[in-house]
């Protein structure tokens, strides 16, 4: 059997941390007095926080300081903190816990393959950091999905060639950057928003054992896409 290993995405995959980038967003966004829906919020999954907050400021059409933009950086993050700080394990979408028993049954490696800073306080909030292999968050990589770079230092992480990884993702940039990196892009969410990747589910539940059987006996990505 070819030897496979897993990369997670965390926000929306593992746990719906969305909700509070919301609330944290905005609230700034109200401070700088315009209204930030959560449409809006859509842009910013997968995406850097300073990235967010250039989107965020886009959006109202406001020009700051760097020394402002570092200010608010550093509120929104401390709010943010507030809520997940209070995060506890029934915070793990369904069927994350499952999957990783799965993995774990099957002798499948899985890493953490996040934008997040935040990415190991929240695994440790819910309890499952010490299941990852490895961690791969928004403190060790340059550059934001859709580059491949995340993903890339998570197959190292993993010893494996980045074809022999797939990748659960819920944000377009995320499968753009595990398609770029040559690796299975699995897409949880809504699947005409993330019709690039190479397999759809509308969440981890219907991620069967298996899908995930049939998953690592196909020898590379090449073949899935045929
Ligand atoms: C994830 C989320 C993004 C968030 C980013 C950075 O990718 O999907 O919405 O902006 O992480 O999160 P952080 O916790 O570092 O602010
Ligand atoms: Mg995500």
């Amino acid at each position: 059997m070819q030897k496979t290993g897993v990369i997670f995405d965390l926000d929306g995959v593992i746990v719906d941390t969305a909700k509070y980038h919301y609330l944290a967003w905005k609230n700034l966004a109200n401070k700088l007095g315009f209204e930030f829906t959560e449409k809006h919020n859509e842009l910013l999954k997968g995406v850097s926080r300073v990235r967010s907050l250039e989107i965020l400021l886009g959006i109202g059409n406001i020009k700051l300081s760097e020394e402002k933009k570092q200010e608010y950086l550093v509120t929104k993050n401390e709010e943010y903190l507030g809520f997940i700080t209070k995060m506890k394990s029934d915070e793990i979408l369904p069927g994350a816990l499952e999957l990783l028993d799965t993995l774990d049954s099957l002798g499948i490696k899985y890493v953490l393959g996040s934008a997040s800073k935040n990415a190991p306080l929240i695994l440790k909030q819910v309890g499952i950091f010490e299941r990852f292999t490895g961690i791969v968050d928004g403190n060790s990589v340059s550059k934001a999905k859709p580059d491949p770079e995340v993903f890339l230092i998570g197959a190292k992480k993993l010893n494996l060639p980045p074809e022999h990884c797939v990748v659960f993702e819920d944000a377009i940039a995320g499968i753009e950057a595990a398609n770029r990196a040559d690796m299975v892009s699995i897409g949880i969410g809504n699947e005409e928003t993330l019709h690039e990747a190479d397999y759809n589910f509308e969440n981890l539940t219907e991620v069967t054992s298996d899908f995930i059987k049939k998953l690592i006996s196909v020898k590379n990505k090449k073949k899935h896409r045929a």
